[in-house]
């Protein structure tokens, strides 16, 4: 049995990267045999579509957040192994109104996963929240073990991180008291330009060792990926920006350890990959890595 772990993705700033980042970090953790479950909340359904799926009516979390469906019979396969998704559809945005009509809206999102989370079917579950700080975002906090904030390295990004990390503080207070802040993580990193060594240097002084040593390129290849409804991980592993997701998917394992990776010695459980590369990337590496691939 697996003890599972799950983390929100989240930043209420559009575009920074949040939905390529559970995409990626989603195959790169299933592509080491970790069995995986995106959560779109995002009425966009950008991840639906980046893991290949079709957004298709009452196929989503939206029926069992009211409890016309069970969450079960919305969990869908993708193509590649270990690797689920409940996906989004256009109706989850309604959910925003009519989940705050009903009392207990807070705990809709914890109860609807709890039975996939009990079942111990997953060593993580990831959730691709919408960019706000709205109702979604509040009833996700609610439901997971810690969150992961990507950020890009740009003007204000400090403001931005205040107000998600306002937003953790008042939903632990309130409704979660377990939860934490997991990591922040850069995302779309041009490693030349001297405002983003600035703010990253700014962030790792105020949020310390919560911040991911490794960063994401920015890289043509990532954002090519998505219309094809392939992660880049899959689509080109040899790409700076899939090798800069296998290296974060390496710190995020060490990070948030499943019970099967705590009981696992450490040499057999570097060596439990399906793919080629037994070693993980160094951060360090990823994080010199140029502009393309
Ligand atoms: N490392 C990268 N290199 C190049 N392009 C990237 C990279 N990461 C993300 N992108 C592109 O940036 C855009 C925004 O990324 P993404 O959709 O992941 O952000 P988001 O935070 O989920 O956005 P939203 O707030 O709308 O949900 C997309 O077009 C994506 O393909
Ligand atoms: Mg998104």
């Amino acid at each position: 049995m697996r003890h599972t772990k799950i983390v929100a993705i989240a930043n209420q700033k559009g575009g920074v990267g949040k939905t390529t980042t559970v995409v990626n970090l989603a195959a790169a953790l299933s592509s080491r045999r970790r069995s995986v479950l995106v959560v779109d909340l995002d009425p966009q359904a950008h991840a639906t579509l980046g893991l290949g799926l079709e957004k298709t009516p009452g196929v989503s979390l939206y029926p069992v957040l009211l409890g016309e469906k069970a969450v079960a019979d919305v969990i869908q396969p993708t193509k590649w192994a270990n690797l689920n998704v409940i996906p989004s559809e256009i109706d989850l945005a309604g959910a925003e109104i009519e989940l705050s009509a009903r009392p207990g809206w807070q705990g809709s999102i914890r109860d609807a996963l709890g039975p996939v989370k009990e079942s111990g079917a997953f060593d993580y579950i990831l959730l691709d929240c919408p960019p706000s700080l709205g109702i979604v975002m509040t009833a996700a906090l609610a439901a997971v073990d810690s969150v992961l904030i990507p950020i890009q390295a740009e003007f204000l990004a400090m403001d931005g991180l205040a107000l998600i990390a306002r937003s953790i503080d008042t939903v632990r207070k309130s409704l979660n008291p377990a939860l934490e802040l997991g990591g922040i993580v850069f995302t779309m990193v041009n490693s030349v330009a001297k405002l983003t060594a600035d703010v990253m240097d700014e962030v790792r002084g105020h949020f310390g060792d919560k911040v991911y040593e490794t960063t994401i390129p920015r890289n043509v290849r990532v954002s090519e990926a998505p219309s094809m409804g392939v992660p880049v991980v899959f689509l080109d592993p040899r790409s700076k920006g899939s090798a800069g997701y296998k290296a974060f998917a390496w710190e995020f394992m060490a990070k948030n350890p499943t019970r099967q990776d705590l009981s696992r010695p450490p040499a057999q459980a570097a060596d439990d990959s399906n793919s080629n590369s037994a070693e993980p990337p160094s951060p360090v590496d990823a994080a010199k890595n140029a502009e393309n691939a």
